[in-house]
């Protein structure tokens, strides 16, 4: 790393340190909030059989060649990938991969606030007593009071917006590490509580037979293309997130092990909280499993409105998602913001306050689009749903091809392992492959067939 870049932007003290920011990043909505629903909108168990094949065969190849690009090029991703671009001797086109990157955290960034934001108004819900001895009916009906008043939803996704730029105004490698370090562990333990509760008291039974019988008639080529999106949205790939982290990785410290763990980690979330809502979701009629966003927001508060000690155990587990959005949503404005400070002579101050603004004039699209806009339709989405398609499920993947592209053909196979060279060898060769042949291939097919059904439907 350059003196001036670890001027600027610190660097991770251990691999450990590392370990915990990209599973601070990672672990967010989309494996609390987003998964359970995308997968019941799909119809269950085949959907959650292609997402876990696109973790292993595209994310985490994809997740590697994206560290590894990150701590070649130890910039923000806009200009890490001028600098290989340049070393390489190749075309500026390649330099899309930051930009695309930039532009998609704060499109992702947008909605996201808004969704926290619903889990802050959840937080004050629990701890007030609200969901006590709750029935279904009545939870569905309190989320739909909130989706209907706007500035309530504007109330929250401000106050949200605030927290994520004041950590990203600190510098994220001090922000980071004891968040993340303190928050997994417990959310881990109440996601337990919950899948407790839900095999005791929920229909269980039918929960693991939804999520795992292969229901192929279900699946549709959207839905593919919706979980494949997915594998990037949920291990923070395709934007130049853990690019920027990689950025400030050590030299020496093991990026296969790493990229393991968290992939493993992350995995594991997102089926728990699966096995934890829809357990709910069957035993109660009233509930859908095709509920759509507001899932884990009906289907929650009525397990903590049922069990001892739910006052408690409701309100810190939506002071849990919070925090795990907000470790997420650092890691949407960081590359911008490394990018707006290294090149545009930006302090950190004024990057974050430019980049946290446009979100939040963005993400008041989406509030609107659960009240008074919620007609509006493009294609057939809304203005939510309408960002969420364009940011999950084209631009990350569209990135994702490319950085597979650039990583498994363009840059010169030396240079890679070079860079990869304290790797494991057997590693190496059961990754670069992959890379090469199966995941940039199963990205564009993937891709090209999904886009085209949405598109001429
Ligand atoms: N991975 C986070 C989640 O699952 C969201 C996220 C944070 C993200 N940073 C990202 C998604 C970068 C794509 C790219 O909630």
């Amino acid at each position: 790393m350059t003196d001036n870049n670890l001027r600027i932007h610190g660097t991770w003290s251990t691999q450990w340190t590392f370990i915990l920011a990209a599973a601070g990043s990672a672990i967010g909505l989309g494996n609390l909030w987003k998964f359970p629903y995308i997968a019941g909108a799909n119809g269950g168990g085949a959907f959650v059989l292609v997402y876990l094949l696109c973790i292993v065969l595209v994310g985490l190849p994809v997740m590697m060649a994206e560290i590894m690009l990150g701590r070649r090029g130890r910039q923000s991703p806009i200009n890490s990938m001028r600098r290989l671009t340049r070393e390489a001797g190749l075309h500026g086109f390649w330099n899309i991969i930051g930009w695309l990157g930039v532009v998609g955290g704060i499109l992702i960034l947008s909605y996201y606030a808004v969704v926290a934001g619903w889990a802050l108004q959840y937080v004050v819900d629990a701890l007030t007593g609200e969901f006590q001895g709750t029935s279904a009916a009545a939870s569905s009906q309190r989320f739909a009071t909130l989706l209907a008043d706007r500035n309530t939803l504007v109330f929250w996704q401000s106050i949200f917006m605030i927290l994520t730029v004041a950590v990203v105004a600190g510098g994220v490698v001090k922000g980071l590490g004891v968040a993340v370090r303190v928050m997994m562990p417990i959310l881990l333990l109440l996601l337990g509580v919950l899948l407790i509760f839900g095999y005791h008291e929920g229909d269980f039974a039918q929960a693991w037979s939804f999520m795992f019988s292969l229901n192929f008639e279900a699946l549709t080529l959207k839905g593919v293309l919706v979980a494949m999106g997915h594998s990037f949205f949920t291990l923070s790939l395709g934007m130049g997130a853990i690019m920027a982290y990689g950025a400030y990785m050590p030299d020496n410290a093991r990026i296969g092990s790493t990229v393991l763990t968290i992939g493993g980690i992350d995995t594991a979330v997102s089926l728990i909280a699966g096995l934890a809502i829809f357990p709910m979701v069957f035993a109660h009629p009233e509930l859908q499993a095709s509920e759509g966003p507001g899932l884990l927001f009906v289907s929650l508060p009525v397990a903590f409105g049922n069990m001892a000690g739910g006052l408690f155990f409701g309100g810190l587990f939506f002071i849990l998602v919070t925090l795990a959005a907000w470790s997420s949503a650092i890691s949407l404005v960081e590359p911008g913001v490394a990018w707006l400070i290294e090149s545009k002579g930006f302090n950190r101050f004024t990057a974050n306050l430019l980049l946290g603004t446009a979100a939040w004039v963005l993400g008041l699209g989406t509030v609107l689009s659960f009240n008074a806009w919620q007609d509006y339709r493009v294609l057939g989405f809304n203005f939510f749903e309408f960002m969420d398609f364009i940011t999950a499920s084209v631009m990350l993947p569209l990135t994702g091809l490319f950085i597979a592209i650039f990583v498994g053909w363009v840059m010169k196979e030396y240079v890679v392992r070079e860079e990869l060279a304290t790797e494991s060898p057997g590693l190496f060769r059961i990754w670069y492959p992959l890379l090469r042949y199966c995941s940039s291939i199963a990205v564009a097919v993937i891709f090209v067939v999904g886009l085209y059904e949405v598109l001429l439907r």
